[in-house]
């Protein structure tokens, strides 16, 4: 069997169940194999030189986890002002946020081909490379330069926008062109393999080959959807853990009159939150009988803070959620509890599973793992009500969830109030449906279908 090598920036100790279900997940594919799993460290070396970084390594099990630290201006250009500056925002349809005169471009380069030629060293023929999300673009066409010839896929966490929006980004060209140097591209919705397609045809003049494929520059690459999924049964195993439980217990107590409406995310201005908070005092304002009751949770764990759009929608959370409360809270009840800090993953089950309705309602979103999590862990014969987003990836393949559009705050607040009246069949009914959809696409056979088709990639374009 080949060694699977898997690169991305952050990476996680797969042993650690804070690591996260994605990782968890990979983590039992590289254990498989023997595998290597290399990213960045997540430190800053301040006197690191740029382009360079020491290389760390350590044994997780059967995997080895190989990370460099970056020096502060290769973590500031490349991190910060590139992928976070400008590929964020424009990946998410927001050019009004990208900030292109940054010039983080060059050390998002820098790198790219830092780490290539680091994991270089580090390869073996017959490895099966899987680079992961926007950070890393070009890393594939970086190692191609430095002679590697092994099977290289990619899969981008975050959506694709349509052509004419990629086409703002200055070195759309470059950016795009590098994807070629893949076997195969995966995406989370058929709508992102739509504008990958809309996009090879227009602005590269690429073919079609195959089912698939998309042939240009002398390479072929294969552009598939593989919508990522959870695991449901290590979400639901969390749900009998103590802290789930106890998260559980003490928000029955607390809530025994009121209805609990839940809202997890980090604090980004991709995720919608000041459009939710509006549409929740709609809500308040047009249907008098939820005053007293509905009770909004809305967790947004700090993130990215060095960056400025960041810091502005912190302020603005906190004076919305304030707004809300002095308008319509009263001694014994507040409607809004907005917590910006982090939640232990451990505890998110017993909080899910306490709410009726979950809202999940990006502006724009690759797919959104919390809509999944929360049907996981609701009780079948009295499950809660997902409200989500027509714009979150998760929306191709959870029809059954109340979709919204969240920029109409009035009928957001409508089919909230919805949520919360649905009768008991109704409920079980689209909860059952949800549930078998999740069950059917998970982690698991996300890896393994990705895995699949890059083994399978025609042995000419590996
Ligand atoms: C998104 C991205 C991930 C990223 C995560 C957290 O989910 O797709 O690649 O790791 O956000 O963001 P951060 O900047 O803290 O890594």
């Amino acid at each position: 069997m080949s060694r699977l090598v898997v690169v991305s920036n952050r990476i996680a100790d797969p042993r650690k169940t804070a690591a996260g279900g994605l990782a968890v997940a990979l983590g039992q594919a590289l254990e498989a194999s023997g595998g290597l799993w290399f990213g960045w460290s997540g430190q800053i070396a301040e006197n690191g030189t740029p382009g360079e970084g020491d290389m760390n390594r350590q044994q997780a099990g059967k995997v080895q986890l190989v990370t460099v630290d970056l020096s502060r201006e290769d973590h500031d250009s490349y991190y910060l002002n590139y992928s976070n500056g400008v590929l964020w925002p424009v990946f998410h349809y927001r050019l009004d946020l990208a900030d292109f005169d940054s010039g983080g471009v060059a050390g998002y380069r820098r790198v790219n081909q830092m780490f290539a030629h680091k994991l270089k060293s580090l390869l073996k023929p017959d490895d099966i490379i899987w680079v992961h999300d926007y950070h890393l673009i070009p890393l594939a066409a970086e190692l191609r330069a430095a002679g590697c010839q092994q099977r290289i896929g990619f899969f981008l966490h975050i959506p694709l926008p349509p052509p004419l929006i990629l086409a703002a980004l200055p070195e759309h060209d470059w950016l795009m062109r590098s994807l070629f140097a893949y076997d195969l591209v995966g995406f989370q919705s058929e709508t992102d393999v739509a504008h990958f397609a809309r996009y090879a045809a227009t602005e590269m003049q690429a073919k079609p080959v195959g089912e698939h494929g998309w042939q240009a520059f002398g390479s072929t690459v294969q552009a598939r959807a593989f919508p990522i999924g959870i695991d449901v049964d290590e979400f639901q195993s969390m749900l009998k853990g103590k802290e789930a439980v106890d998260m559980q217990a003490q928000l029955k107590r607390e809530y025994v009159r009121r209805r609990l409406l839940v809202g997890v995310e980090r604090l980004d201005y991709s995720k919608g939150l000041p459009q939710r908070l509006k549409a929740f005092r709609q809500l308040l304002r047009n249907y008098p009988e939820n005053h007293g009751s509905a009770t909004l949770i809305q967790i947004a764990s700090p993130s990215r803070e060095s960056v400025d759009a960041y810091a502005a929608l912190r302020a603005e959370l906190d004076s919305l959620s304030g707004a809300i409360n002095s308008e319509h809270g009263e001694m014994d009840w507040m409607p809004v509890r907005y917590i910006h800090r982090n939640v232990a993953r451990k505890r998110l089950p017993g909080l899910f599973r306490a709410a009726s309705v979950a809202l999940v309602t990006p502006l724009r979103d690759g797919m959104n793992l919390v809509a999944k999590e929360y049907v996981a862990s609701q009780n079948p014969d009295d499950p809660g009500v997902l409200v989500l987003s027509r714009f979150a990836g998760a929306a191709e393949q959870m029809p059954e969830a109340l979709l919204v559009n969240p920029f109409d705050t009035a009928r957001t607040a409508e089919t909230i109030q919805r949520a919360l009246q649905m009768p008991l069949p109704e409920r079980q009914q689209r909860h059952q449906a949800l549930l078998a959809r999740i069950r059917t696409h998970d982690v698991h056979w996300w890896r393994e279908a990705f895995l699949a088709a890059l083994k399978q990639t025609p042995e000419d374009t590996a």
